[in-house]
């Protein structure tokens, strides 16, 4: 038995598969493009590992996909590579339909042809997996109820089309070839290992590093925050007992302004690693001009994952959240060397005109 992943050098796909192999025998394959976003050094604990195969590659590859599938023999397919920082998306679309649609329509197609040609006790045990976000379904106001699977698909920038496309494609591979999928559709993710280019790790670094804390807009736009490891659990149970065609919510039922995520990463710092001055981190908060497009309000309906397949998440924010700058502060190395050229190239795009 193996589970093919992809994107599993990503910031969820590693930490899946480290959570994975800490816990089954199953060996993994691992599928990964290395973009900016890959990191192999956040796999380093599993070198030598003979359960662990990090393959470079595309999704959209159909020759080096088939040949991966005929030579491993996965039970299932977990779906994580993609495109996915929206910010990115709204520089740059093409990235982001070259893999999020065009590699995952290839990605389906190289699993289809495999799987329709396993002996039928194969073929009902193998699950596609796939990973995709609650930005889907647009943006919520303020009093509205939160996002359930039911929700109109509406989303608003090229990063969430781009996934909702992909999630179409796949319900249609189940639909119309019987291909057997499920679907979760996740909050923002944070901990460990998370790209510091999207809020949280941001923060974290930019505060240690005594630069501004560029807050979009009014800072009062609401994300629902669930902690990587929740999201990892979720992942696996959906795998174990999810059910055919069927598409779950995972959230952490932790909807927050952005600007108290980023008060709180200051109060944690100030007291985990207090400034010399004895100023507060938070005097470092600067409001910078607005995302174009930016969604006001997202929140996860997470019960019928919890109902029919007892899934709830271990973390509170409160919890989460003092792990996660717990390990910025333990991994100062990790950080620095993702702060690559390419890195600093995109901070300066983004950044320069505020
Ligand atoms: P990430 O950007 O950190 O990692 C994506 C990984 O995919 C990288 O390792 C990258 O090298 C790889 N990749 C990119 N294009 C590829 C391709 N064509 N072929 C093979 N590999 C490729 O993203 P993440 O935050 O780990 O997100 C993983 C998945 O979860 C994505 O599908 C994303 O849409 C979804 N998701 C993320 C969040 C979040 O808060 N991070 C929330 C909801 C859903
Ligand atoms: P992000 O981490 O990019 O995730 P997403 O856009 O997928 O929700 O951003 C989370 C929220 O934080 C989002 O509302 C945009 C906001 N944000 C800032 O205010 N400043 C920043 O520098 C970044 C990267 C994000």
């Amino acid at each position: 038995m193996t589970l093919l992943v992809t994107g599993g050098a990503g910031f969820i796909g590693a930490n899946f598969v480290l959570d994975w192999l800490a816990q089954s025998p199953e060996p993994v394959v691992n599928l990964d493009k290395l973009t900016y976003a890959g990191n192999p050094e956040t796999l380093a604990s599993l070198q030598g590992d003979a359960r662990h195969q990090l393959v470079q590659g595309d999704i959209g590859d159909v020759d080096l996909v088939r040949q991966l599938l005929a030579e491993h023999r996965p039970r299932a397919v977990v779906n994580f590579a993609a495109e996915s920082h929206v910010d990115r998306s709204i520089h740059g679309p093409g990235d982001f339909i070259h893999t999020n649609i065009v590699g995952t329509f290839n990605l389906l197609e190289s699993v289809r042809g495999y799987w329709s040609a396993l002996p039928q006790a194969d073929q009902q045990a193998f699950r596609f997996l796939h990973v995709s976000t609650d930005e889907v379904y647009g943006s919520l106001g303020h009093a509205d109820p939160a996002f359930t699977e039911n929700h109109r698909y509406e989303p608003n920038s090229p990063y969430s089309a781009s996934k909702a496309a992909s999630d179409h494609l796949v319900r249609a591979w189940h639909h119309t070839y019987g291909l057997p999928v499920v679907t979760t559709n996740c909050s923002n993710n944070y901990g460990p290992y998370h790209f510091p280019e999207k809020l949280i790790p941001l923060m974290i670094v930019n505060a240690l590093a005594g630069k501004p804390l560029p807050v979009y807009g009014d800072g009062m736009q609401i994300r629902d925050w669930l902690y990587v490891k929740d999201h990892c659990s979720a992942i696996r149970r959906v795998l174990e007992a999810g059910r055919l065609g069927e598409t779950y919510n995972v959230g952490g039922w932790n909807e927050k302004p952005n600007i108290d995520i980023v008060k709180t990463i200051c109060q944690l710092l100030d007291e985990m690693r207090p400034k010399a001055d004895g100023s507060s981190y938070a005097s470092q908060i600067s409001y910078v001009t607005d995302r174009p497009g930016h969604d006001r309000r997202y929140a996860i309906d997470a019960r019928k994952l919890e109902a029919e397949l007892g899934w709830k998440p271990a973390e509170t924010f409160e919890t989460g959240i003092r792990k996660t700058v717990q390990w910025y502060l333990a991994h100062p190395e990790w950080v620095s060397n993702v702060q690559s050229g390419a890195y600093r190239e995109w901070v300066q795009k983004q950044y320069s005109a505020s």
